[in-house]
């Protein structure tokens, strides 16, 4: 077995900075293959805590290769934050450990402008997006009017690129959103920086990928988001602009799809989101209030409350078909402990009718009541667990309903925020 891609089954946030940076211990490459600066994981070591948002959360491991490759969208200003940051506190990022796609998409000033104009904007349509320039940037991408990171190699070239983006970006905020235009000589002086500093990292990440796949090194897919913020799968428009199912690590990375073995869909063991959009296990009580509290629910990247609600298996199922999950790892089941019951949907109700898919049309999705299986709580404290036989019963029996639900068994059990606080019953490198 070489190679394992993470994918969140649910809206994100499912802890899978942690996994990936568990899994990284026996990986060689850590690859980054879509999403940007929108993501946010928090990395506990030792007495540290760690919020990475481009940066492959396998980068605190030494002597790992973390590649940010073509279907990531790229803040250079960002980034070089991030490292320096990273670096400040021993991390060690240099061209040596950290590759960067050259046909990776640059996120731009205008970009975050316009995302934030458009959030702003009343007579518009209200998202909820991080503001971080995300789908603006892949919409100059598919509009063929992106530049890429290689493009900071030449200072003609980015002239020429910045010169026709602005053309559009400045007649819109101009005479539709009343915001200041940009000017291309001051982008230019902007990326001096980025060019100087991030061109070093750039390299032909495919064919890194592709001779790292021929020669058998562990490879681990790090995805970000989740199934029902996809583009094209998700709650949309209450999605993000990219494909967090397993079908972007081959268009996102450049390896063959065939070549991809193994899926571990991120579960965690309750429901958040972010941002607006339809959400039918959504707890507005005291119950949410408790696990946004105990699971500290804040967005990494935009510090909003995360909405909170029950696990929701029609939501997770739907993720096994669309991604090829074939095991699960069940995150965040310490922060159950102290719920007297605990509710997993099974189904959705709508119109009379028992649903076992989430609908493709968001206002049905609304409209669906979920039905749940109920079981016992637990109080006990599990953080010290480390084979499922050290987990109470009650435990035990929801990560049993949650396997059967599902209908694929969990590989591995996160019970606390540090790397061993976790019970592995899969192993996979
Ligand atoms: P965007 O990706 O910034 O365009 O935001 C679109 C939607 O995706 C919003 O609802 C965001 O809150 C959500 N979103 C984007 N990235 C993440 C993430 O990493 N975790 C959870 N939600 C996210």
């Amino acid at each position: 077995m070489t190679n394992v891609a993470i994918i969140g089954t649910q809206w994100g946030d499912e802890g899978k900075g942690k996994v990936v940076d568990l899994l990284s211990d026996r990986a060689e490459l850590i690859v980054r293959f879509q999403g940007g600066n929108n993501a946010g994981h928090t990395l506990v070591v030792g007495d540290q805590t760690f919020a990475l948002h481009t940066v492959p959360s396998g980068v605190l491991r030494p002597g790992k290769i973390s590649v940010i490759a073509s279907g990531v969208v790229v803040d250079p200003e960002d980034l070089l934050l991030e490292i320096r940051a990273l670096n400040e506190r021993g991390a060690r990022i240099s061209p040596a450990t950290l590759k960067i796609s050259d046909k990776a998409h640059m996120i731009l000033p205008y970009h975050r402008l316009l995302d934030s104009a458009r959030e702003k904007d009343s007579a518009g349509q209200l998202l909820g997006t991080t503001g971080r320039g995300i789908g603006p940037t892949y919409e100059d991408k598919a509009a063929r009017i992106g530049l890429r990171l290689g493009d900071l190699r030449s200072e003609e070239v980015l002239r020429a690129r910045l010169t026709l983006a602005l053309r559009e970006k400045n007649c819109l905020f101009q005479n539709l959103y009343g915001v200041p235009t940009l000017k291309v000589e001051d982008l230019l002086k902007r990326a001096q920086p980025w060019r100087s500093e991030l061109v070093p990292y750039l390299t032909d990440t495919a064919d890194l990928i592709q001779k790292a796949q021929a020669a058998g090194r562990h490879i681990l897919f790090e995805g970000a988001q989740g199934v029902q913020l996809d583009l094209d799968h998700g709650t949309y428009p209450y999605v993000t602009s990219s494909n967090p199912t397993t079908g972007a690590v081959a268009v996102g990375t450049g390896l063959a799809p065939r070549e991809l073995e193994n899926v571990l869909g991120l579960v965690k063991a309750y429901t958040s989101r972010v941002g607006e959009g339809p959400f039918p296990t959504e707890l507005g009580d005291e119950t949410g209030e408790f696990i946004r509290q105990r699971g500290q629910e804040f967005g990494t990247t935009t510090g909003r409350p995360r909405r909170c609600g029950w696990l929701d298996a029609v939501v997770v199922r739907s993720a096994v078909r669309l991604c090829g999950v074939e095991r699960l790892a069940v995150t965040k089941l310490d922060v159950l402990s102290g719920l007297k019951e605990l509710k997993i949907a099974c189904h959705y109700e709508l119109d009379g009718q028992l649903l076992d898919q989430v609908p493709a049309d968001f206002r049905d999705l609304a409209r669906c009541r979920p039905v749940y299986e109920t079981v016992p709580g637990f109080s006990e404290d599990i953080q010290r667990a480390r084979k499922l036989a050290d987990l109470p019963a009650a435990a035990q029996t929801y990560l049993r309903l949650v396997e059967k639900l599902v209908g694929r068994p969990t590989a591995l059990v996160s019970v606390g925020p540090e790397r061993s606080e976790t019970i592995v019953s899969h192993e996979y490198f």
